[in-house]
């Protein structure tokens, strides 16, 4: 028995992000890398300072062609199934700052096929509904929309089913057992699906004819489905994509991960300063049974999730984060101080981006793209 299982689909236990490295075979992204980037970019981002983006997959080649005048483009995408939730925007956050500092397209893939397959109790419609709906948070993150296309699989099902012919005949059952562990009662539609999450990662190259190096910035999850691209695309003349992959945003209560499905143990895009107070309230510190005991004793940040919010998201300064961290220890500070603090920066964050997720609504069609739009033309006008 696995003591914590890590897949596109389901995520428990208490995941160990150093044997999932070797499980999954990704590299680690060492001092050299990182050194790297900050040539070319003139700095690093705290998420890749402090290990949040820990891994990947060819970085070093892609930076390395990029280096040579070999512009790559970046590709992610979202599983429309509910709401966002902070989770889910911290790799949107790291991918406009390379999307910034690299001055490249993104090509961000609307799953609402994906969600249908898996999710029991979701209609096609109710998952394309909310490819829109979830769109409004990612341009909330502030994607340039000269550089940035988002699309259905549904609505840009012509384009990309052609493509996704072509890798899923590549592609056997056994391989997708041995990925996904799925079986013979899996929908067929689920067995098929991970070749349509691969074709965004060509997607530029067919429409400019030619090959184009494709980075893809994810949470550790979706790594499967990209090993299985990377097994596929060359036999069909194209570039492996590349990745750069994030270890999760922890749930409230413990969670490895926070999802969806743990309504109160994640904090939503939409939720309101009541909802963020009460979540945070009842988040799980680690802390003493008593004030006296935690005096003198001092607390856990490193089982702490609001410390972990503060490392992940909330106190990016080295110094403060550092300070925190201290007191806590030397018990100068009780939990009920670091949720009101947390409460603050959340409620701020939302604040601002629910601002802008407002006023995305009336620029949607900026970076929506469908089969209605010549996408060799769009790609040469923007
Ligand atoms: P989805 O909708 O599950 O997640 C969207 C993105 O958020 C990441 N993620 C998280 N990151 C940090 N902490 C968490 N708690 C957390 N939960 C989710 C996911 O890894 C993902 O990057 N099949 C995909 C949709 C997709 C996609 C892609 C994702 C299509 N093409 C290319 C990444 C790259 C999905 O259902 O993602």
């Amino acid at each position: 028995m696995k003591d914590f299982i890590v897949t596109p689909w389901e995520v428990s236990g208490d995941v160990d992000y150093t044997k999932l490295v070797e499980q999954f075979g990704i590299k680690l992204i060492d001092p050299n890398l990182m050194k790297t980037i900050e040539q070319i970019s003139g700095s690093n981002h705290p998420f890749l300072q402090r290990r949040i983006f820990f891994a990947h997959r060819d970085l070093d080649w892609i930076l390395n062609e990029y280096q040579q005048g070999n512009k790559f483009f970046l590709y992610t995408g979202r599983g429309p199934s509910g709401d966002i939730h902070i989770g889910h925007i911290m790799p949107w956050i790291f991918t406009k700052w390379l999307q910034d500092t690299f001055n490249v397209e993104l090509w961000f893939q609307m799953t609402d096929d994906e969600k249908f397959y898996f999710k029991e109790n979701l209609s096609l419609e109710e998952t394309h509904q909310l490819s829109y709906e979830n769109a409004l948070d990612v341009i909330a993150v502030g994607f340039d929309p000269k550089k940035t296309f988002i699309f259905s699989n549904i609505e840009l099902a012509n384009t990309l089913y052609r493509h996704a012919a072509r890798i899923a005949k590549k592609i056997t059952f056994s391989m997708i057992r041995a990925t996904f562990g799925l079986t013979e009662s899996s929908n067929i539609g689920q067995i098929f699906y991970t070749s349509m999450q691969a074709v965004p990662a060509i997607l530029k190259s067919l429409i400019e004819e030619r090959n184009i190096p494709c980075l893809i910035p994810h949470a550790v999850d979706q790594d499967p489905h990209f090993r299985i691209a990377r097994d596929v695309l060359p036999k069909l003349g194209y570039y492996k994509p590349a990745s750069i992959q994030c270890i999760f945003l922890p749930g409230l209560k413990q969670q490895s991960k926070m999802s969806t499905t743990n309504g109160t143990d994640a904090i939503f895009s939409t939720d309101s300063a009541e909802e963020v107070r009460k979540k945070v309230g009842n988040a799980f510190t680690g802390g003493r049974g008593s004030a006296k005991e935690q005096k003198e004793l001092g607390g856990t940040p490193d089982v702490c999730s609001v410390f972990k919010y503060f490392f992940m998201m909330f106190i990016l300064d080295n110094e403060e984060l550092l300070s925190v961290r201290n007191e806590c220890l030397n018990g100068e500070r009780l939990c009920g101080e670091c949720k009101s603090i947390l409460i603050e920066k959340i409620v701020k964050f939302l604040r601002h981006h629910q601002e802008k997720r407002e006023k995305a609504r009336s620029i949607l069609d900026k970076y929506w793209i469908s089969e209605k739009i010549d996408l060799k033309q769009l790609v040469n006008k923007k």
